[in-house]
């Protein structure tokens, strides 16, 4: 039975790889998967989802979730494996597809053992990770109704395939994505006291918001403010009327978080009146940090060296993870799964082994179970 459910992920993993599609457009990803499920006679909730898709499995009272993410990144893939992507300029770079595989695996196994589950697990594949947004859809559409606990999972070319890292509170940053209008007063290059630069003001700006870190935030806190698109003007004589300014704020505490966003409201308005411009400021995107519950961390952790994983603390990043929007709602654990040392993740030559993902299947359905199993409520 188990030897069928390694191999059947596996082609599914090849299958997903070769077929990557973007965040919400992952139609085929979709229809995949839920063949998947349909025919290992999981049921699927009737979520009004666009992509994506929720299964049940298990009977009972409690309910918890298994959660992968299925999109893909815009991304030429430049590797020579049998099963490239055949989508033109798309390519499952972050290992998403490793995710799907994986989790695919857990609910065979769950499947498998339907009758000795002591409550129900719901399966979501979550769309558009990387977007962001799909963890947020995923809960309007009522995906995590009745969830007490979630586990979520990242491949890691950082580790060997038999690795997992696990640790209790932050692993991924909490992400703001900004954009910002600057509008001035246009004038002749020849003229500029006729005008109000916005060039001269959003440069003062940039330079000046590498302040928050350096001067304002606690020194021993991670935090980055970068500023990642500057544009503004056409041509080398006219001083323009607008400039626009994107980027991005990550950290990992609430209280740097507010700090930042803080400082960084206070400096642009600061600026815009000391240059004679109106800003106006946007957050387009806000996640909060990623946060273990260290009730799970240490169950995982326990699971993971039972069943012969080498487990590590995971490391942080200041990448960001939409699983944290699970973790606003319900206790939830993020792993991170050695996948072998390869490229980075978002690098066009990214590759996961594939030898990892069924002990991963397997070590997310004991983990499961295990919590199901624990009597004790906290
Ligand atoms: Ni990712």
């Amino acid at each position: 039975m188990y030897d069928y459910i390694k191999n059947y992920i596996e082609e599914e993993f090849e299958y997903l790889h070769q077929h990557p599609e973007l965040s919400f457009e992952e139609y085929e990803t979709t229809k995949r998967l839920k063949d998947d499920l349909s025919a290992h006679e999981i049921g699927i909730l009737p979520l009004d989802l666009k992509t994506g898709a929720v299964g049940l499995i298990g009977q009972g009272e409690r309910t918890i979730a298994l959660r992968a993410d299925i999109d893909a990144l815009p991304i030429e893939e430049q590797t020579s494996l049998p099963y490239k992507s055949v989508n033109k300029g798309i390519m499952h770079a972050c290992g998403h597809d490793s995710h799907a595989a994986i989790m695919l695996g857990a609910a065979l196994i769950l499947k498998a053992q339907e009758q000795e589950l002591s409550g129900k697990v719901k399966i979501i594949f979550q769309p558009a990770e990387e977007a962001p947004g799909g963890a947020l859809e995923i809960i309007r559409k009522g995906g995590l109704d009745e969830v007490e606990a979630i586990f979520g999972l990242h491949c890691t070319p950082l580790y060997e395939t038999g690795v997992l890292g696990i640790k209790a509170g932050p692993t991924h940053a909490a992400v703001e994505k900004f954009k910002i209008e600057l509008k001035g007063r246009g004038t002749h290059a020849a003229h500029p006291d006729a005008g109000n630069d916005v060039i001269l003001a959003g440069s003062h700006f940039i330079a000046t918001v590498q302040s928050i870190v350096s001067r304002n935030t606690e020194p021993t806190e991670s935090a980055i403010v970068s500023i990642t698109h500057f544009q503004a003007g056409n041509t080398w004589n006219v001083l323009p009327e607008t400039a626009f300014l994107e980027g991005t704020i990550r950290t990992f505490a609430k209280e740097e978080r507010a700090l930042c966003k803080r400082r960084f409201t206070e400096i642009l308005n600061g600026i815009a009146e000391a240059f004679g411009i109106k800003a106006e400021l946007t957050w387009v995107v806000e996640v909060p940090a990623t946060d273990n519950d260290p009730y799970l961390a240490e169950l995982a952790i326990n699971t993971a060296k039972k069943m012969g994983f080498e487990t590590r603390a995971a490391n942080r990043s200041l990448g960001g993870e939409d699983f944290s929007l699970y973790q606003q709602k319900v206790r939830g654990l993020f792993t991170l799964v050695g996948t072998g040392i390869s490229y980075p993740n978002h690098n066009p030559h990214f590759e996961v082994d594939k030898k990892a993902l069924y002990p991963a299947s397997l070590y997310i359905a004991t983990l499961a179970k295990a919590y199901l199993e624990a009597k004790n409520e906290f």
